[in-house]
């Protein structure tokens, strides 16, 4: 086990690649894709983006405190790269994707109708890091697609075919390798 010791970097993969949706006060919407996303809590449930002053989305985020996080499948995989190296100063991203803006309930930001789950999210706090700002936010909705669930109303996302983000490179998840706390389980 001879390793390389590499100069300090962001080397946590795979990720996923989410398609953050923002709608400015005028009712303009946008997508920007954003790999650096986690769950940071779960009661109150909470999640962080970090997002480059520099992009279009960032001062909409600024402005509003609101956005939608929209998980990623297969299907979306050319619109998640699209919004994440085209800008919405040039383009209407939801128009040329073909995308649905959906209304949210909580935040004036849309849902992507496309994405198998919505995450609505309100600002708490903005931290300058460095090249990103961290919004740190609130989960104050969450929309799940109906046509995931069985008649128990079980959810099954890997149904949605959802996709992760690994050093460059997008990829569809392969087969599942156990569920929660089968190493411990019995029989
Ligand atoms: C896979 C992927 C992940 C990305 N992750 C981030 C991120 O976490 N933070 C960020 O600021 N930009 C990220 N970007 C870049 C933005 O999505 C990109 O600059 C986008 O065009 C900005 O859109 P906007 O100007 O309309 O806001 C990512 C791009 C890709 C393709």
């Amino acid at each position: 086990m001879e390793k390389e010791i590499w100069k300090p970097g962001n080397m946590l993969y795979p990720l996923p690649a989410v398609m953050v949706s923002v709608a400015d006060p005028r009712g303009r919407h946008n997508i920007i894709t954003i790999a650096w996303a986690g769950t940071v809590c779960t009661n109150p449930p909470m999640v962080s983006i970090s997002v480059r002053p520099e992009r279009h989305s960032f001062g909409i985020l600024q402005e509003t405190g609101e956005f939608v996080v929209n998980l990623t499948t297969r299907e979306l995989v050319y619109a998640t790269d699209y919004c994440g190296v085209k800008s919405g100063r040039d383009v209407d991203k939801f128009r040329e994707l073909g995308l649905t803006a959906l209304p949210a309930r909580e935040v004036g930001a849309p849902l992507i109708g496309e994405s198998p789950v919505n995450i609505e999210c309100r600002v708490r706090t903005v931290t300058p890091l460095g090249s990103h700002h961290m919004f740190l936010a609130d989960v104050v909705a969450v929309h799940a697609d109906r046509q995931y669930m069985d008649e128990r109303n079980k959810f099954h996302l890997e149904q949605a075919d959802p996709i992760v983000y690994s050093h460059g490179v997008y990829y569809a998840c392969g087969e599942a390798l156990g569920t929660f706390g089968f190493s411990v389980k019995k029989g």
